[in-house]
């Protein structure tokens, strides 16, 4: 399967030039697929489209102390777009992860929705790591 990224904050169409890893573990196993590198990663998040098949995946990171966090970029709300503006996904604070359209606060380390008309539900997190300094994700098969 080919992967692609075909946006992302300051390169409009760019070819995913790592090549896909395997991880195994007891339970599953993942196919994870390289999006930036981790010093790319701004303090508000970046947002990425991935093309796998043909179907588009919106994707963003968010760096922590801990290391980045993944989800998708979807309100569990009504489904759209979580960008405050594009590629801002944190409040003023740089607390939570707030959905531009109607305010819904996410807590950053777990995605869990602490305000907002979605109280309760959660982020739908990706699982992510850091390889030689490259960020990777692992997207559902
Ligand atoms: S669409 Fe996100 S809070 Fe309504």
């Amino acid at each position: 399967m080919t992967y692609t990224i075909i946006s992302q904050a300051d390169t409009a169409k760019i070819a995913l030039e790592y090549t896909q890893t395997m991880h195994s573990n007891s339970h599953t196993r993942l196919e994870f697929h390289s999006l930036c590198r981790l010093q790319d990663l701004d303090p508000g998040g970046r947002g990425f489209e991935v093309r796998r098949g043909d179907q588009i995946h919106a994707v963003f990171l968010i760096p922590t102390a801990e290391g980045p966090v993944a989800y998708r970029n979807r309100c569990p709300h009504t489904g759209v777009n979580l960008d405050w503006v594009p590629e801002r996904f944190l409040d003023r604070c740089g607390e939570f992860i707030q959905c531009a359209t109607h305010g819904a606060r996410f807590r950053i380390h777990d995605g869990f929705c602490v305000s907002g008309p979605c109280q309760g539900d959660a982020l739908e997190s990706i699982p992510v790591r850091v390889t030689g300094g490259r960020v990777e994700i692992a997207l559902p098969t």
